[in-house]
């Protein structure tokens, strides 16, 4: 595998970074995760103004302007053999003698790999997937991308460790999304997720998946979805950039509907399937 690190593309076995690197000491930093499909990069604007945002919010300056940032990531594609890839880049604030105060003159340090995107298992569509519900105990701020990971870390893992896939997260008595994916739910056959905000991370599947439900007339709003509505939902689903869409058909140990995918997840599945075509021909307006 050929990985860029800070302006070389490299074999990943001799990309290095220093022990000093702030990423490594504090997660110091902030990423992305950009699927290509067909070698076509999947909302790259989209995932480049969100990746603007954060590195403004935790000023680190971005070391590169769209045009850079594009090229470096095709150079990927391209150099890891094309077709089906997930970019993972990520900037952190570089390296710098230990303080927690930001250093002077410091360059970020700029990381990204490509990956084979692994399939959704076709099981997992037709049976769906567990979800476990927990207490949101991260930051305060989850609208940045940050490296600083432990707490989604730890979350994931007890979904893991009970069998789910995902751990919903509640905080204040509202879900707000997954330990690394957005939450939708259906209620009276219109889909729901709850509105952005620093209590999640403004997913670029999620306003995919809000937008291609408007465009295909199904009813849809932006709406805070109490834990107790989460637990009486028709249909609930995950979205994330590896994972697409994912129907959860178990909350703890209760099935969600009738236990089994739901006709909404069904048409929106075909709908960002067929999206997700468009943009391997190289479609307009995807
Ligand atoms: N995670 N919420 C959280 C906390 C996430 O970590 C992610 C994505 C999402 C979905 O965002 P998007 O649709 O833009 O991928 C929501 C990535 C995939 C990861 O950490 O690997």
């Amino acid at each position: 595998m050929t990985v860029f690190l800070n302006g070389e593309y490299l074999p990943l076995a001799e990309a290095q970074v220093s022990v000093l690197d702030r990423g490594f000491l504090f997660g110091d930093g902030v990423y992305d995760v950009i699927p290509a499909y067909g070698g076509r990069l999947f909302r790259l604007e989209q995932h480049l103004e969100r990746l603007e945002r954060c590195l403004a919010e935790v000023r680190i300056p971005n070391p590169f302007d769209r045009g850079a940032w594009s090229a470096v990531f095709n150079a990927l594609i391209d150099r890891n053999g094309g077709g089906d890839l997930s970019i993972y880049m990520q900037v952190t604030r570089g390296v710098a003698k230990r303080d927690h105060a930001f250093p002077e003159h410091v360059i970020p340090t700029v990381f990204a790999m490509a990956n084979p995107i692994v399939p959704v298992d076709p099981a997992i569509l037709e049976t769906g997937v567990k979800a476990i519900v927990r207490e949101d105990f991260r930051w305060q701020r989850c609208d940045v991308k940050a490296i600083t990971l432990l707490a989604n870390v730890l979350l994931r893992q007890e979904a893991v460790d009970e069998q789910a896939m995902e751990a919903i997260l509640v905080r204040d008595g509202y879900a707000t999304e997954g330990a690394a994916s957005n939450l939708f739910i259906v209620k009276d056959g219109v889909i729901m997720t709850p509105p952005k905000g620093a209590k999640l991370l403004p997913g670029i599947t999620r306003d995919l998946a809000l937008e291609l439900a408007q465009a295909n007339g199904l009813a849809c709003r932006e709406a805070e979805i109490p834990e107790a509505q989460l637990r009486a939902a028709e249909e609930i689903w995950m979205s994330s950039s590896t994972k697409e869409l994912v129907p959860v058909t178990r909350l703890d140990e209760q099935p969600v509907g009738d236990g089994r995918p739901g006709p909404v997840w069904r048409r929106m599945h075909g709908i960002f399937q067929a999206w997700k075509a468009a943009l391997r021909e190289g479609g307009e307006g995807v």
